[in-house]
Parts: C-alpha cells; sequence; structure tokens
C-alpha cells in the first residue's frame, strides 16, 4: 500500500473547508487507492468548531483516512506536508476598503508562506483558494522562496468548470462531452472565459463550440458575463458563497496536476507566469495547462484574435494592479 500523502487545509472550520475535508477524505483529491493525512488549520475563534469537524471525521470512519490533526499552530499544521490547499484567508466585510483587506491578507499569506517554507515537504504542492486568490498565490512565493514557483497556483477551476456548465446547459449536452475551454487571468469579474478552441463531442465526432452555438453574441456577451458573476448569483440564491463547487473543483486541480490530464484535454490554473501569451512575467495568471508527472505546463501555440487579446490584457492589467497594491502593503 502507499504511504499517506499529508493534506493540508487552512480555513478548515469554514463553509469550504467543510464540504472539502470529506471529499479529501473519499479520495476525490488524490485517488481511491491513496491514504490521506488531514492536517486542519483555523484561527482561535475558530477552535471549537474545527474540533467539532475533527470530531465528525472521526464519525465518517473513512477507510482511506490515517489521521487527522486539527489546530490553530501554523507550525504544526504545516509539518511535512505534501500538499497544502490554501482556504483560509480574511473576507471582505461591509465598507472595508480593497487596501485594507489585500493588506490582512498580505499578512496572513507571508506567514503561512514562511511556516510553508520552514515545514513543509519539500516537493510540497500548493494551492491558493482564498480570496484575492492570484495574488496570495503570488505573496506565498515570495515569502516561500525555497519552494519551487511551479509549486504555488491558485483556483481558477472554479471558473474553468462553470465555463463547461454553461455551454452544457446551453447545447443540452453532458458536461462531460465538452472540454478545452480557458479561463484566462484573474479569478475576479475581469476573468476572460474563452470558448474559441472548445469542443463538443457529438455522435457525428468532435466539432468546435463555434460551429455548433451558432449564436456568436451569446458567446461573446451573456456566456461570458454569466460565468464572472456566477459566483454573485450563487451568493444571491444561497445567501452564502459557493462551497461545494469550490472545494469540488479544488479536489480536481490537485487531482489533475497531481495524476495528469487526459489526452487531448487541457485545464484552467492560476500560475506563475513565464510571459507566454504576452502575459507580463511574475504574475499568477490563469492559463490552459496540461499536466504530466506531477507538474503542469502552459498550453502554447493557440491562435488569439483581437476580442480575446484585449480581455486578456485586461484582466493581467487588474493583476498587475493587484500586485502593486499587494506590495504597498508590505512597507
Ligand atoms: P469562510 O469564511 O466560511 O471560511 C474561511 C475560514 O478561514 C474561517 O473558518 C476562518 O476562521 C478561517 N481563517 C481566517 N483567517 C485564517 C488564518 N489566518 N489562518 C487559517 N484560517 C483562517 O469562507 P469560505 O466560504 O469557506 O471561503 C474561503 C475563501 O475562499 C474566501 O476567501 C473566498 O472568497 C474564497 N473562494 C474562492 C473561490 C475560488 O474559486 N478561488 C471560490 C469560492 C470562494
Amino acid at each position: 500500500p502507499k504511504d499517506p500523502c499529508i493534506v493540508l487545509v487552512t480555513g478548515a472550520a469554514g463553509q469550504i473547508g467543510y464540504a472539502l475535508v470529506p471529499m479529501i477524505a473519499r479520495g476525490a483529491m488524490l485517488g481511491l487507492d491513496q491514504p490521506v493525512i488531514l492536517h486542519m488549520l483555523d484561527i482561535e475563534p475558530a477552535a471549537e468548531a474545527l474540533n467539532g469537524v475533527k470530531m465528525e471525521l472521526i464519525d465518517a470512519a473513512f477507510p482511506l483516512l490515517k489521521g487527522v490533526v486539527a489546530t490553530t499552530d501554523v507550525a504544526e499544521a504545516c509539518k511535512d506536508v505534501n500538499i497544502a490547499v490554501m482556504v483560509g484567508g480574511f473576507p471582505r466585510k461591509e465598507g472595508m476598503e480593497r487596501k485594507d483587506v489585500m493588506s490582512k491578507n498580505v499578512s496572513i499569506y507571508k506567514a503561512q508562506a514562511s511556516a510553508l517554507e520552514k515545514h513543509a515537504a519539500p516537493d510540497c504542492k500548493v494551492l491558493v483558494v482564498a480570496n484575492p486568490a492570484n495574488t496570495n498565490a503570488l505573496i506565498l512565493k515570495e515569502f516561500a522562496p525555497s519552494i519551487p514557483e511551479k509549486n504555488i497556483t491558485c483556483l481558477t477551476r472554479l471558473d474553468h468548470n462553470r465555463a463547461l456548465g454553461q455551454i452544457s446547459e446551453r447545447l443540452d449536452v453532458h458536461v462531460s462531452d465538452v472540454k478545452n475551454v480557458i479561463i484566462w487571468g484573474n479569478h475576479s469579474s475581469t476573468q476572460y472565459p474563452d470558448v474559441n478552441h472548445a469542443t463538443v463531442t457529438t455522435s457525428s465526432g468532435e466539432k468546435s463550440v463555434r460551429e455548433i452555438v451558432t449564436d456568436d453574441n451569446w458567446l461573446n456577451s451573456e456566456f461570458i458575463s454569466t460565468v464572472q458573476q456566477r459566483g454573485a448569483a450563487i451568493i444571491k440564491a444561497r445567501k452564502q458563497s459557493s462551497a461545494l463547487s469550490a472545494a469540488s473543483s479544488a479536489c480536481d486541480h490537485i487531482r489533475n496536476w497531481v495524476l495528469g490530464t487526459p489526452k487531448g484535454t487541457w485545464v484552467s490554473m492560476g500560475v506563475y507566469s513565464d510571459g507566454s501569451y504576452g502575459i507580463q512575467e511574475g504574475l499568477i495568471y490563469s492559463f490552459p495547462v496540461t499536466c504530466e508527472k506531477g507538474e503542469w505546463s502552459i498550453v502554447q501555440g493557440l491562435k488569439i484574435d483581437e476580442f480575446s487579446r484585449a480581455k486578456m490584457d485586461a484582466t493581467a492589467k487588474e493583476l498587475a494592479e493587484e500586485k502593486s497594491l499587494a506590495y504597498s502593503c508590505l512597507n
């Protein structure tokens, strides 16, 4: 049998945490043959609730779950972790300035980066979920210099899956028959959901989405804004933000990263830009990626039209601004 993989979930007493930890314990993240040990971190005010989650994990008697640590001590939480899913953060509250929220999260991610740097396994893979996800990941990268930059990513898979879902609903086909949408840029409302390379498997073979959805107007406006605004629509309906879909897509992100993407299929991940597609180096930007042997690589050579170019640049510009705001908080 395989050695257990140690998975850290920060903010584990929160909504996403509550949906995520049982998925991990059931093998949805790392596979049905991979035992796991869960490390759950939260802050002091949530310590009792966190312990309640631990009690439920014990009560669920998961065969793959070989241990649970519930703690408010960052060093203990980070010890020897192989996978770190960073869900904890400071939420924007009514009346708060963007800069104040950024400043809180910058200090959280700076401290947690140092703890991962000191205590995590050297090949630890990190997924940042907490918002502002791209910029939190960037700060984490800066303050954990010994963790390779290839190992630090942020979640845009939820947006990617939302885009697949919208196409599948529109065409009345199963979501697994739709592939290769792309989320470019920031996990924010400036993200660009791109269908220009997406395909659908039909009874008469693989067709491009552009070819089947004949309504260009829908693809160029409503589709894009629906995906961009889906988070807000969920909050409106549920009075709480998306949690089960966020948790599920976090599992998808790690599973594809570790176990690979199927041949001919790519997914979207927020990763450190190497300048691909003219995106400024040094931003954490969502790109189409394929994964093999535990490593992602950006899909190269896709044709970008003028419409896409403008949207890709606009979301890059927002990320550059977030980056400078984050750096101004460090001083
Ligand atoms: P929540 O408020 O229910 O849970 C957050 C948890 O983090 C709380 O238990 C809180 O005590 C904890 N926390 C706060 N500071 C912490 C720290 N320094 N260390 C450890 N834990 C800490 O929020 P929810 O709904 O679970 O969302 C979590 C984050 O994920 C939010 O930032 C949200 O905006 C983001 N999000 C990102 C998505 C994405 O696609 N990237 C999708 C949905 C949510």
